[in-house]
């Protein structure tokens, strides 16, 4: 059978993720791999979540078992609102709907926003994921740097002014970024949200990372500066709970919301019904709540030994952000090093990193990586870091000779 003539326009310009059959090799069991953007798997609550399921059968199978409607469980979508809160957003129940994971925001939110050709502003470098879902359905792409403060503002201006037509949205990962790992300062969000006022286009703000905060002060989501409705917020339960789990939830406009409802019917009918109600049941305990404190915890330590076997083991000539939250840092070597090359050296020594290159829409920046240390225990972090560090030596000593 022949395929290729067949596809859509669309779907022909989707090709297969470099960073999902690098994925694939990094899986082999004796390979520390900080490739993966990957909770620990200690980190699950299976017990608890055991006992909530059991819960749920006993209570609520009815419902758990039937297909519930597409904006998801009035409860949980109440919870989500509530959680919201605290990173300063206002919003009512309505204005929620969860979703089969924040993938799932991202798809359908490109899906009823994006025409052909339209320009999506993104930073550089961003979440692979994001660039993919947005990608899909054919929207054309530029990229704004960040620096420790997150996206440059002043940078994004100066782009937009020299554009035709001002961009169709801007999407961003603002805290404790994927895959830099940096955080977007209080008064850029003001300037972006102001910014989209000036030239009248939407944000996407994407934030499965804000309550895994480590370090340093609480910041206000940017959805929180917004009084006309033009950002779209998502959050979701994969990082804090499990990402098998599939639930996300997103927070929007009122027109935009009932868009979305009408849109995700016809691409799932609704989100699993039984997970939402073990979730809510898992919530309506406050066993969230703990739970996200004892992870706190874990990736604090985690975080900590990745710092610190990165002052150790890493040689001069090379820098790494020094992230307050999340899962990920980025990490710098020596310009003349090209980390996809390196990848093959890397994996003899067997350790994984993601090289730089690929979450930049240009391709450049050949001399960075995501380093990723909430999956990996505690000991194979430093030795993952010490066996990165010898083949990061040895390039460089190949290259002075
Ligand atoms: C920035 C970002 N957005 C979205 C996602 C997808 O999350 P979910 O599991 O909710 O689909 C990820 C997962 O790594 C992510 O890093």
């Amino acid at each position: 059978m022949e395929w290729e003539s067949r596809y859509s326009e669309r779907a022909r310009g989707m090709k297969a993720s470099e960073i999902r059959e690098l994925l694939k090799l990094t899986q082999q069991p004796d390979i520390i791999s900080f490739a993966g953007g990957l909770p620990s798997p200690d980190s699950f609550p299976t017990v608890d979540i055991a006992e909530v399921t059991t819960h749920v059968m006993l209570t609520a199978a009815e419902e758990a078992l039937q297909y519930g409607t597409t904006d998801g469980y009035s409860r949980l979508r109440e919870y989500c609102s509530y959680w919201s809160k605290k990173e300063g957003i206002d919003s009512s129940p309505e204005d929620v709907v969860i979703t089969s994971g924040s993938q799932q925001t991202l798809d359908i939110t490109s899906k009823i926003l994006i025409d052909k050709n339209d320009m999506v502003i993104v930073e550089a470098p961003s979440y692979l994921g994001g660039l993919g879902a947005i990608r899909a359905y054919q929207a054309s792409f530029t990229a704004v740097k960040m620096d420790d403060d997150g996206m440059m503002i002043d940078q994004l201006e100066e782009t937009i002014k020299k554009m035709e037509t001002p961009p169709k949205m801007v999407y961003t990962v603002p805290t404790f970024q994927n895959p830099a790992g940096v955080t977007m300062v209080e008064k850029r969000r003001k300037q972006l949200v102001d910014l989209a006022h000036d030239y009248d286009f939407v944000i996407i703000e994407d934030n499965p990372y804000g309550d895994l905060r480590y370090s340093g002060t609480p910041v206000k989501a940017i959805k929180a500066f917004d009084d006309e409705g033009r950002v779209i917020y998502t959050s979701t339960f994969s990082k804090i709970f499990s990402p098998g789990m599939r639930l996300a939830w997103v927070i929007g406009d009122e027109p935009f919301i009932r868009k979305f409802i009408i849109a995700k019917q016809s691409t799932d009918l609704c989100t699993n019904s039984f997970v939402q109600r073990i979730l809510y049941e898992y919530c309506r305990r406050d066993l969230i709540e703990n739970h996200i404190n004892l992870i706190r915890e874990m990736y604090k330590e985690k975080r900590d030994i990745m710092l610190k076997s990165l002052e150790e083991y890493f040689p001069e000539g090379c820098s790494w952000t020094k992230p307050d939250g999340g899962l990920f840092l980025w990490a710098r070597v020596p310009e003349y090093i090209d980390t996809k090359n390196m990848m093959g050296e890397a994996i003899k020594e067997r350790v994984a990193y993601v090289q730089g290159a690929a979450f930049f829409v240009n391709g450049s920046e050949t001399n960075t990586m995501r380093l990723c240390f909430s999956y990996a225990s505690n000991e194979k972090i430093q030795e993952g870091i010490k066996r990165l560090g010898r083949v990061i030596e040895r390039e460089i000593k190949a290259h002075k000779a």
